[in-house]
């Protein structure tokens, strides 16, 4: 039996962007997906306990074989081992939260103990990447290493295939954040592929639009690290209305990113691929962290709370 997990993630800017070689800044977060794999006589069994939304499991169901069969080819392993795999922990399965790379970065991790592989976490994370192509087509790789590493860093994908520039950011203390899912289950490979297609349809538009990403990561960036949070809050702002001009929000995103500003969040933003999913607000001191998200649970919707920056999210 060998046991793994992988951290979920939250994107404070860059989302889609990163796809194209543009830098992004993404944190993990204290939620996690753990992993069991046994070998097994025969097949392929799949036991998913993750909380997820309505439909998730359903409609991820192909790719997540797809991802397993394409990690374990990675491995040299023959992709129709049989084996059973659990698939658990307290990061829910809701789009956004880079449950698909944590789920990834587990069963990694498991496979590797279980077949007694020892792979390093540069391995796990490549391996993992290898999955993400499953979900999200022509993923960053921006999930999966935060997945696997922990913390808050700086991404840039590597447009030579080498490996990705990564830096660990510093922040003064710990802020205080809001997650909210919509409880729409979104298709990353469809918002990343659509995003390319219209980019390629209308490149003076997209280029202006990726200028100012680049600009807007680098800006919250210096801005985190200074504690310049009111400023941090505003970028997001901004970086959520150029998500909004590039097609990857929707009626559901606006509505939540709107009532968590509403509620005196200092800045919000989809995050993640959008098209449902979730919504992050910065709401640092833990009153108005309760205030936005109570006001969320007031209506039903599922939230997390939690803090970028946290001490002992960087688990290796
Ligand atoms: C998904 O969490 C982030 C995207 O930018 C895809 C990726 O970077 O792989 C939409």
């Amino acid at each position: 039996m060998g046991k793994g997990s992988g951290y979920g993630k939250v994107i404070l800017f860059g989302e889609h962007f990163v796809v194209h070689g543009i830098p992004g800044i993404v944190s993990a977060i204290d939620s996690s997906t753990d992993a069991i794999v046994t070998k097994a006589a025969v097949g392929l069994n799949i036991k998913d306990d993750r909380k997820t939304s309505k439909g998730y499991s359903e409609e991820k169901r192909l790719q997540q074989i797809e991802s397993i069969e394409r990690m374990l080819i990675d491995m040299k392993l023959d992709p129709k081992t049989p084996l059973d795999i659990w698939i658990g922990g307290n990061l829910p399965g809701f789009s956004g939260l880079g449950a698909s790379a944590a789920s990834s970065v587990a069963i990694a991790r498991a496979i590797s103990e279980e077949f007694c592989l020892a792979l390093s976490n540069e391995r796990i994370n490549q391996v993992a990447y290898e999955a993400e192509i499953a979900y999200a087509g022509n993923p960053s790789g921006i999930d999966n290493t935060a997945s696997t590493y922990g913390g808050l860093m700086w991404f840039k994908k590597n447009p030579a295939g080498g490996p990705d520039f990564v830096e660990r950011l510093n922040v003064q203390g710990q802020i205080e954040i809001v997650i909210c899912s919509t409880g729409k289950v979104a298709n990353t490979k469809a918002m990343v592929d659509g995003v390319a297609e219209r980019k390629k349809a209308n490149p003076a538009k997209y280029d202006a639009l990726f200028e100012q990403a680049a600009n807007l990561a680098v800006d919250g960036r210096r801005a985190l690290e200074a504690g310049r949070l009111a400023e941090v809050g505003m970028l997001m702002n901004k970086n959520h209305q150029i998500l909004q001009e590039i097609g990857v929000s929707s009626v559901e995103l606006d509505y939540l990113v709107d009532m968590a500003r509403k509620q005196g969040a200092i800045g919000a933003k989809l995050t993640g691929g959008g098209g449902g999913g979730c919504m992050v607000a910065l709401t640092p001191g833990e009153d108005l962290q309760a205030r936005v998200a109570n006001a969320f649970k007031a209506e039903g919707f599922e939230v997390l709370t939690t803090k970028i920056g946290a001490v002992g999210v960087n688990k290796n």
